[in-house]
This record gives C-alpha cells, structure tokens and sequence, in this order.
C-alpha cells in the first residue's frame, strides 16, 4: 500500500492533536482490548518491589494491573506527552491512593527519567517504537536484563482482509506512522535478546516481550 509521504514515519505534533481528542473517552474506546492489557503485563513477570517504566501510559489504564502485581514497594514511573491523557491518569492515581506512582509528563525521546527500571511496558504505543530517541531514551534507563513487553497493531497475513481492514481503520484513528505496520517492532526488537511473539486478532495485534540487554546495540 503506497502512503503518502506526509504520513512516513511518527509526527509528535499531530500524535499528541489526536491524543488531545481521544482523551475524553479513551478508556472506553479501549474497552475491548483489555484482554490484551492482561496478558502483556503477565509477560513482564513484575515481582513485588519491581519498578517498571510504563511508556505512552495513556491515562493510566495499566497501572492497577502493575500495581497488583509490584505492591506498595514497588514503583510505576509513567511517561505521557499528551496533557490531557496524563490529567486523567493522575486523577487515577489520586483516587487509588498510590504514593508510588509518578508521572513525567514528555515525549519518550526525552522524558527524564530518575531511575534504572526492571521492566519496561509499551501498550499500544506504535508512534513511539519507531523513534529511535525514544527508545534509546527508555532502554538506557533499564537495568541489564529487565523485561520489556510491546504491544500494538500490525499488518496480519494478506489473506486475513477483515483483521487488515481493522488494523487499517484503528490504525487511522490511532497512530501517524503509518508506513512500519509491516513489522513495528522491528527497532525495538533489535535491542531485546529471548523475544517472543504472541499475536491476536487474527494476527492484526502483535504481543512481543524479551530481555533487554546492553550489549545488543542494533546499531
Ligand atoms: C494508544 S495510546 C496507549 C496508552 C496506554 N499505553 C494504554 O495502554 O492505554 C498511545 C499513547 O502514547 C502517547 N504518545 C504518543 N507519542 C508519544 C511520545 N512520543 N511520547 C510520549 N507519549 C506519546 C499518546 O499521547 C497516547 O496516550
């Protein structure tokens, strides 16, 4: 499929106008795919005391899920560009209590980030796996060995038309780099050792995990 050359690669500008939009009613629009939400964060295998880095954390859906599992010791470090998304998810935060949670309001390129995580968590977070800043910018805060888990749309194989008209349709609506749905996780992919890939949706949603490791530079 030939995309237009305003659409290659991620436009920060235009994902956080979207985000900007979506904020209202995000969560309820990804409803469905909590499911999905589940099994990603079982495969960052968090033990309590953990601190993971949750990347584009959106409104804060996954953070009761991490919070169950790394408790009150452990930490949840968000990062989010868009202000409206992260409004919600420090309301969430407030509301549950948690005094473990902080919220760096950034791109992922060049967030701050104050500690050396042991996992990392990018849900549905196409934009940002194709900066090379960004991911650079998360995996150097990792500690050697940290789980990392990504999630997101992807092309399914050709026959499977309804999951492609989907991932087109949510791809639209969601992301501004259009053209790398071929294989989205293939920057970050370079830099995990032990990946494995688990798919949904007719394979129109991809679930990669793996460990990080320093020595992988993919450069
Ligand atoms: C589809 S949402 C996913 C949100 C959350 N991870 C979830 O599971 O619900 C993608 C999020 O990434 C954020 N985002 C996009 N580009 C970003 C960037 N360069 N840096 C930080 N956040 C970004 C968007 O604002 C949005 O909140």
């Amino acid at each position: 499929m030939q995309i237009p050359a305003r659409r290659r690669g991620p436009d920060r500008s235009a994902a956080l106008a979207q985000y900007r939009r979506r904020a209202r009613y995000y969560d309820q629009e990804l409803a469905l795919f909590e499911p999905i939400r589940e099994q990603a964060i079982a495969r960052l295998r968090l033990a309590p005391g953990a601190t993971v880095l949750d990347v584009g954390c959106g409104t804060g859906l996954s953070f009761q899920l991490l919070h169950d599992r790394l408790g009150d010791s452990g930490r949840i470090v968000g990062i989010e560009q868009c202000p409206e998304m992260m409004a919600k998810a420090c309301a969430r935060v407030h509301q549950a209590h948690w005094h473990n949670v902080d919220l760096v309001c950034a791109p992922a390129a060049t967030a701050t980030i104050d500690t050396r995580a042991d996992a990392a968590l990018f849900h549905f977070t196409h934009d940002i796996l194709r900066e090379d800043a960004a991911i650079e910018n998360v995996l150097t805060h990792l500690k050697p060995g940290a789980r990392v888990v990504a999630t997101g749309l992807q092309w399914a194989p050709p026959w499977m038309w309804p999951a492609n008209g989907f991932v087109m349709a949510a791809a639209l609506y969601s992301v501004t780099a259009l053209e790398s749905l071929a294989r989205p996780w293939d920057k970050l992919e370079r830099r995990l050792r032990y990946v494995e890939f688990d798919t949904a949706l007719l394979g129109g949603i991809y679930i990669l995990s793996g460990s990080y490791s320093p020595t992988e530079t993919g450069h």
